[in-house]
């Protein structure tokens, strides 16, 4: 068993459970125990690494051990298939699950809440998924291994050029409003790519990415569109997976998101009860910082000064320079606009960064822990306190704990900062863009 012996994940006393099952009750028929054929070995090396994607990419929808019962579960219309149950698994064919995988659920005329991972992940590593969906379902009547020439390179989707990219802000400005696009860019988010299962528009959809109720305050067209082609060049570790947009369908997506301005269906009906969720994200009071621009190297001083009252490199890498504590900055003058700045620096919990959830934690001593969850699994909680400490907690010295809609950014901004320094951290965050756009 040394094979195991250094794996550190969460699953790990279970997988080794189960591959000693598989191991003693070999799939590969026809031979006498004792030795594991080279046929076993590949098979436990692919389960092996299917694991760590399947949690990462899969686990929301389908749950941590493939009950279909992942957190995102309860906001779908068609329940997460259930990849621990035998009857179901054993049925398919290994070539049907790769399918199913790599081009989605539409390929196979199951829902389209299934994603497409194919643009996403390398062959190998789908291979390695069925494998893992095998010994999540102890289906032992199917081994994997893999065919011929598969690719171990995952897709090379190429960014955006500084080109197509302002060809595409040419074309937003001129036509990206016009009506019959945000009809079809809401049936293409709603109906046909997946977006639907994952981000919830008023309070219905899905819930593993942000909710885009006001994407049309919050994002700049331009990012939307290089986002939505490519999420893995703008962040190579995101759960969003690689849908293949084509550009038809990007353009119609980003004039439906850029519609979104944070009204539920119907506003005035729902003034009264949605009033504080729907007011427009910039309160009166703020509009003075956005009147007059600042000094951006001034801003730039601020925010690196770890004397200073500001402090936010502690927390913020720009550029490769600062904590990890928050979110990575680097292109934040291209992805949010002037007035979601604004709003993270006076008001951080008014949208909290997918992935920067806080969490408080009561142990059963009865200390409390508050921090960032960075892992959950059956057994424990990994999360990172305000100093970015981490910290590993067994669940078994838990009493209870919750998901908080607080931030770790520190929410006093407003009141030890002077206007001016407000600006002038503003005017250093515009900045911050992609390299296509120069800068
Ligand atoms: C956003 C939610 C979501 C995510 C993420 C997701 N799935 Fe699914 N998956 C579904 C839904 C819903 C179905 C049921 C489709 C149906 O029966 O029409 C499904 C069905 C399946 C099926 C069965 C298809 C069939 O032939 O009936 C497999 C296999 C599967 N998913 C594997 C995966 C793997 C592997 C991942 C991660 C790489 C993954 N899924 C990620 C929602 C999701
Ligand atoms: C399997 C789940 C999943 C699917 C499907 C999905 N997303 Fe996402 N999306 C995410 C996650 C998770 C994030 C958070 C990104 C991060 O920081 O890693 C995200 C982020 C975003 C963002 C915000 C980006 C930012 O800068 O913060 C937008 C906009 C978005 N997705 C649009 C879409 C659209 C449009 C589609 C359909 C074409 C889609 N998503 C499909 C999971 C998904
Ligand atoms: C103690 C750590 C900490 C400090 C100090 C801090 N931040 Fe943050 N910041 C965070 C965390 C954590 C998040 C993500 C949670 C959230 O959205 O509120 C965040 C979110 C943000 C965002 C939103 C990013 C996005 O893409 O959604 C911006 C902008 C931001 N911070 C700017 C600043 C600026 C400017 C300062 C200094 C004035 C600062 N932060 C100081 C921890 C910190």
């Amino acid at each position: 068993m040394n094979l195991f012996i250094n794996l550190k994940n969460s699953l790990t006393s279970f997988l080794i459970a189960l591959l000693c099952f598989f191991v003693l009750h070999p799939v590969s028929q026809g031979r006498a125990g004792g030795h594991e054929s080279a046929e076993d070995v590949q098979f436990s090396e692919l389960a092996i690494a299917g694991e760590p994607l399947y949690l990462h990419y899969c686990a929301h929808c389908h749950g941590v051990s493939g009950e279909g019962d992942g957190f995102n579960a309860e906001n779908l219309d068609k329940d997460p298939a259930e990849l621990s149950d035998n009857a179901f698994v054993s049925k398919k064919t290994n070539d049907r699950l790769f399918r199913v995988i790599s081009e989605g659920g539409r390929a196979v005329k199951k829902s389209y809440l299934m994603p497409v991972f194919g643009q996403t992940l390398s062959e190998k590593e789908i291979w390695s998924l069925v494998a893992y969906i095998r010994l999540l379902a102890e289906d032992k009547q199917h081994s994997v291994t893999l065919p011929e020439n598969t690719k171990s390179a995952r897709p090379m989707i190429p960014p955006e050029t500084g080109e197509s990219l302002r060809e595409f802000m040419q074309w937003f400005e001129n036509e990206g409003s016009g009506g019959g696009l945000v009809k079809v860019g809401e049936s293409l988010f709603r109906d046909k790519l997946a977006c639907f299962a994952c981000h919830s528009v008023a309070d219905e959809g899905g819930r593993v990415g942000p909710e885009l109720t006001r994407a049309g305050y919050l994002y700049k067209p331009e990012w939307l569109y290089v986002w939505i082609k490519n999420p893995q060049h703008a962040k190579p570790k995101t759960r969003m997976p690689n849908l293949g947009v084509k550009e038809d369908q990007a353009r119609a997506l980003v004039a439906y998101l850029e519609s979104l301005k944070g009204q539920s269906g119907d506003e005035e009906e729902e003034e009264g009860e949605e009033g504080e969720d729907a007011e427009p994200i910039v309160l009166d009071e703020w509009k003075t910082y956005l009147e007059t621009k600042g000094d951006a190297l001034a801003g730039e001083k601020l925010f690196f000064d770890l004397e200073g009252t500001a402090n936010c490199a502690k927390c913020h890498t720009v550029k490769g320079e600062g904590g990890r504590i928050g979110p990575n900055l680097s292109l934040v003058g291209t992805s949010r606009t002037q007035e979601f700045l604004l709003e993270s620096i006076l008001n951080p919990k008014a949208v909290i960064t997918v992935g920067y959830s806080s969490i408080l934690i009561l142990t059963k001593e009865g200390k409390f822990l508050t921090g960032i969850k960075i892992n959950e699994d059956d057994q424990s909680l990994d999360i990172m306190d305000k100093e970015g400490k981490p910290l590993h907690i067994e669940k078994s010295l838990v009493k209870k704990f919750k998901t908080q809609k607080i931030s770790i950014m520190p929410g006093n901004f407003k009141d030890i900062l002077s206007e001016e320094e407000i600006k002038n951290l503003l005017a250093y965050l515009t900045r911050l863009t992609l390299p296509q756009l120069g800068n």
